[in-house]
């Protein structure tokens, strides 16, 4: 009976010991399951920010002053992007220091509005799109008077009985085209009239491309800062020109003379333009991604300035005998003097070549500004700069950048060379 017992006791202890190691084995192998299935998930969110989401990258210090002593200067100024603004839709937007109101009409046509209605003040960005009488119009939210898109005038008043709207019962409307995939206002200092376009180059380029995202980057700064930097040739050696900077060390281990990877510049030119493209100019670069002493990427590029905001670039790149051709639409949009968002859109050919060629560019772009904005973000902006003859190009865009201060109060840029 003993015996019988000490059996059953031994066996239970032995199979309860087999059961706790056994358990311990279930729950990690549970756990492990659960990890992969939770990375599994993860997957597609790593998946669209590595190859489909933006490059987005923020600088700007909360305790920044609003504005700078240098107003924002004069020019078509990008304020929202194109997919922003449906059809019939309507867009509340902060920009240049002020509120405005978007408008796509019915026919898809944009426009810009003050955003408080004169009756009695409501915001028309909670307004809506239709049409009364063959207008498109904007109806406040609050007592439904419609204003006429395209001007601004008060068309209607619904319990008015003589149907009449007050005279002087119009919203302001901003000059307002749509660029690139960006949304414009005209912001003139002395609020004159639009003096040029920022007509397209080569616009047929872009409806046969593929967009494939953005890069942008927030900051404080001047937006005069963000232009000058297309002249400024000298900055590129020391802020640009090494994409991989540790390779140095290993270059020099292998017996290189300089990094591993680096850009080579063969031509390096800005100019000013003139006449009716006085607005414009023109940034051409040539140059080769250099791995030890052989070229694996060559690039041709140009960069259009329109105006202080707005800029198209031209790239065309060939690397292992395949050349491809993307554009990139730039732009500074301005959220108040000291504030900035700048953002590039890419455009490459469809198929897989021309999606990796424009993600790896708007990686490089996204790295390039990162060094850019690091610098800007705690720069000052010198009206009386010391600039050596190298720096001519520099001298010459200030000289061209003054005309955008046209009617500016308090605007003290110079040329430096008087
Ligand atoms: S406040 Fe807009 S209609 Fe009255
Ligand atoms: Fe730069």
């Amino acid at each position: 009976m003993n015996d019988q017992m000490n059996h059953i006791f031994f066996n239970t202890i032995e199979s309860s010991s087999l059961s706790v190691i056994d358990l311990i084995s279930i729950l990690i192998s549970v756990s492990l399951v659960r990890l992969l299935f939770r990375v599994l998930r993860k997957l597609p969110n790593i998946f669209r920010k590595v190859f489909l989401d933006d490059i987005c990258q923020n600088f700007v210090d909360p305790n920044a002053d609003q504005f700078t002593i240098h107003p924002n200067p004069n020019g078509w100024a990008p304020i929202a992007e194109t997919e922003q603004l449906g059809r019939g839709k309507v867009l509340k937007v902060r920009a240049l220091g002020r509120e405005f109101v978007l408008v796509r009409d019915l026919k898809g046509e944009i426009h810009a509005m003050d955003p408080y209605c004169p009756h009695n003040g409501a915001h028309l960005g909670g307004g809506e799109v239709l049409n009364i009488r063959g207008e498109d119009c904007l109806r406040c939210p609050f007592h439904e008077w419609s204003f006429r898109v395209k001007d601004g005038v008060c068309i209607d008043v619904p319990y008015a009985k003589d149907g009449k709207p007050p005279k002087g019962s119009t919203v302001k409307t901003w000059p307002c085209i749509e660029h690139a995939g960006f949304i414009c206002v005209w912001f003139h200092n002395k609020g004159e009239d639009p003096s040029w376009f920022p007509e397209l180059t080569k616009s047929e380029d872009f409806s046969q491309l593929n967009f494939y995202g953005r890069a942008r980057a927030k900051l404080n700064c001047d937006v005069y800062m963000i232009v000058e930097n297309t002249a400024d040739f000298s900055h590129f050696i020391y802020v640009h020109d090494k994409p991989f900077p540790l390779t140095g060390r290993f270059a020099k281990m292998l017996g290189f003379e300089g990094d591993l990877f680096e850009q080579k510049r063969q031509h390096l030119s800005w100019k000013a333009m003139k006449n009716v493209d006085s607005h414009k100019a023109r940034l051409e670069m040539i140059s080769s991604l250099v791995f030890g002493r052989n070229k694996m990427v060559n690039s041709d590029f140009s960069a259009t300035q329109l105006g202080p905001y707005l800029s198209d670039f031209d790239l065309n790149v060939k690397s292992f005998g395949i050349s491809l051709k993307l554009r990139i639409s730039a732009a500074v949009i301005s959220l108040h003097s000291n504030k900035q968002e700048i953002v590039f859109r890419v455009y490459s050919p469809k198929g897989i070549i021309g999606y990796m060629a424009a993600r790896s560019t708007l990686m490089a772009l996204s790295s390039n500004i990162k060094r850019d904005c690091e610098i800007w973000q705690n720069m000052k902006r010198v009206d009386k700069p010391m600039f050596v003859k190298e720096e001519k190009a520099m001298v010459e865009l200030r000289r061209w950048f003054t005309q955008f201060y046209d009617g500016a109060s308090n605007c003290s840029i110079k040329s430096a060379d008087g």
